[in-house]
């Protein structure tokens, strides 16, 4: 157990700026900072850190807490990992309650396999270092590799020795229990005999991101076996192999520091760049790349750059990987190898200060890239040509960012000498396509409260809502429309011309409440402002009993409605200014809404290109003032 003092000193020291930044990208902001949240995907950032108050919030999953939260969330990290790993950070010697014997017994599942997994790759590195066998078959392939010590070291590398049972007899030995070792997959256990997974292999850990093991990759060094080059560690409770990133441990820091990743195929790749002086770089493992993966990089930086092989299947992976980081709103380049070399070899040729010139200028954008390999294999053939713009416009048509695109547009263009209005237009039908699908659903980058007015177990239906922010606005307005608040330039104005200088010529959908407000706009245009009194002296009946009903306290109803909608009550006289502000954003949204819906409708009957694209851009205007203003209205209600 840790002592308490040292869980003090700990929370006393985290500084939760310093601890998200290991992890994300932040952007100052006010007296906060600002990110993309590492919780979801998305291209707003809706990830707040808060230095003052110790706590970061993010406003598209609702997740927020403290630094030790933000550790638990971000990498799945339980309390007391949280603690270690703080106390690590901060030079801060952990001081434990006497270990109580069943201590091993009861530590979570994930705290031992971490343990079993740590144990294992000192286990190959002591094999490495310290053996006859590791000396000289491990270590002097690595150095003929042209891997440096401290390259080997850096990256944790190890050796496991050509026996059925090495590392199973050294854990059993260090009392590491048998099971740990199955559920790390490090033992295999095939009727009822048990081995070892590695065998006679050099080893590369795996880390995730706070650096602990989590897997294995081990090669072999025979060229005739007939087995595979790389054996990997099995999906574990701890490895999800779609969900990290070889080097990321090692290069995050250096991929936040330069502003780019540098993304490569293998394991010896990421160690050879490193060795080179290029310590930004990580590998998605032979895989093809995730979104899981790419959620990753995105926490650390925009930019990419992809280094694959010069072959085929190297190409062919690096342009399915192109389109999946366009799509995530990541700017891509690529570097182009001769055919033959990948990173690893064509480092090891140029040596490292040559090659790092070479990356520099032969980084292109991915149009260039596409457009320099499809040239290369279609030549002048016309029908190749139209296949590869087809292939690129595809690639733009991904990118979210409209402005991009057309930066992008006129480039190809150029490049391939297509003319520009050709381009739009091929790229507006790829447009449309995609997007109504995804405009048919919700976003999911919208937070809930959004849609709904608070939170609510009942579900309310949509006229209901509608009706509820109306009649908290009407009553706002003419119980405390002569209330002064402070207006955002002019110093204190009334609530009543706050109201309406936000909401400008708003209408409501429920009648009653329409004809009142009608009745005090017109009134606020002759300078007056209405008040409950004039209302419940109206002539008209229905005015009169609804004045009635909206001259009762909030506090008032309160029960019934609260019951009914799980509304929560605030004090009104402090947050006048504030409900008001939120009530207006509330039927800003609402607006909204229904003007997407309408122009959807306009797009989907719309026949002539011109006009399709008229409302497509108008269509991004709308989603885009959607999601402020529902970030906005996330930040309000959660407060
Ligand atoms: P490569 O064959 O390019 O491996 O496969 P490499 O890391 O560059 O190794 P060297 O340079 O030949 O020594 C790329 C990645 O694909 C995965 C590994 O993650 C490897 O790093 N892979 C490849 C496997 O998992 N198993 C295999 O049998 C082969
Ligand atoms: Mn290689």
């Amino acid at each position: 157990m840790i002592k308490s003092q040292t869980i003090e000193e700990i929370k006393s020291r985290m500084d939760i700026y310093e601890v998200v930044s290991d992890f994300v990208a932040l952007k100052k902001s006010g007296s906060s900072y600002k990110a993309l949240s590492p919780f979801t995907n998305e291209k707003t950032p809706s990830f707040m850190v808060s230095p003052a108050k110790g706590i970061f919030k993010c406003f598209s999953t609702g997740k927020g807490g403290d630094a030790i939260s933000f550790l638990m969330e971000v990498d799945g990290l339980s309390y007391i990992e949280a603690l270690k790993y703080l106390a690590q950070k901060y030079a801060i010697t952990i001081e434990e309650d006497e270990v109580d014997p069943n201590y091993q017994a009861e530590q979570s599942l994930r705290e031992s396999l971490f343990i079993t997994l740590n144990f294992a790759k000192d286990h190959f590195i002591e094999n490495l270092w310290e053996t006859d066998e590791g000396k000289s078959i491990g270590l002097s392939y690595f150095k003929e590799r042209g891997f440096s010590e401290e390259t080997i070291k850096r990256f944790d590398l190890g050796y496991s020795l050509d026996q059925w049972q090495g590392l199973i007899d050294a854990a059993k030995g260090a009392g590491h229990k048998d099971e740990f070792l199955e559920q790390t997959g490090l033992k295999i256990v095939k009727e009822d005999k048990a081995y070892d997974r590695f065998r006679g292999r050099v080893v590369f850990p795996i880390h995730n991101i706070t650096g602990k093991v989590i897997a294995f990759g081990a090669r072999t060094l025979k060229s005739n076996e007939k087995g595979p080059k790389y054996i990997n560690s099995p999906e574990t409770e701890l490895y999800t192999k779609s969900k990290i990133l070889y080097g990321i441990f090692q290069a995050k820091n250096e991929i936040r520091n330069q502003e780019n990743c540098y993304l490569v195929e293998g394991y010896t790749d990421v160690v050879s760049l490193s060795q080179a002086g290029i310590t930004n770089v990580v590998a998605s493992s032979g895989t093809s790349l995730t979104d899981d993966q790419i959620k990753l990089i995105q926490r650390y930086t925009k930019n990419v750059t992809v280094l694959f092989d010069g072959d085929k299947a190297g190409i062919k992976a690096s342009m399915r990987g192109i389109d999946m980081m366009l799509t995530g709103g990541l700017n891509v380049k690529a570097v182009p190898f001769p055919e033959g070399e990948d990173p690893d070899s064509y480092s090891k040729q140029l040596g490292g200060e040559a090659f790092k010139e070479y990356l520099d200028e032969n980084a292109q954008d991915f149009i260039a890239f596409k457009t320099g390999i499809f040239l290369k294999e279609g030549g002048d053939d016309p029908i190749k040509k139209a296949e590869s713009i087809r292939e690129i416009v595809q690639s733009i048509s991904l990118i979210p960012d409209p402005i991009q695109r057309t930066v992008y547009i006129q480039e190809c263009s150029r490049l391939l000498h297509v003319d520009e209005e050709t381009l739009i237009s091929e790229t507006n039908k790829l447009l449309l396509k995609n997007s109504k699908e995804k405009w048919e659903a919700p976003s999911p980058e919208i937070p809930q409260e959004a849609y709904e007015p608070e939170k609510t177990e009942t579900k309310i239906s949509r006229d209901e809502i509608i009706k509820i922010q109306e009649r908290e606005s009407i009553r706002m307005l003419i119980n405390y429309g002569s209330e002064l608040v402070e207006g955002l330039e002019e110093g204190e104005i009334s609530l009543a011309d706050y109201f309406m200088s936000e909401s400008e010529d708003i209408s409501f959908e429920t009648p009653i409440y329409n004809k009142i407000l009608e009745i005090f706009k017109e009134n606020l245009a002759n300078g007056q402002i209405s008040t409950i009194q004039q209302f419940l002296d109206h002539d008209d009946l229905s005015v009169k009993q609804a004045a009635v009903d909206l001259s009762t306290e909030r506090y008032e109803i309160s029960t019934n409605w609260s019951e009914k909608f799980q509304i929560h009550v605030a004090h009104e006289s402090q947050t006048l200014k504030n409900s008001t502000y939120t009530n207006i954003l509330r039927l800003k949204f609402r607006i909204i809404q229904k003007m997407i819906a309408e122009n959807m409708e306009n797009i989907k009957s719309a026949s002539e290109e011109e006009q399709i694209n008229k409302f497509l851009s108008i269509q991004g205007d709308l989603k885009s003032m959607e999601m402020t203003i529902a970030k906005t209205l996330g930040n309000v209600t959660v407060k």
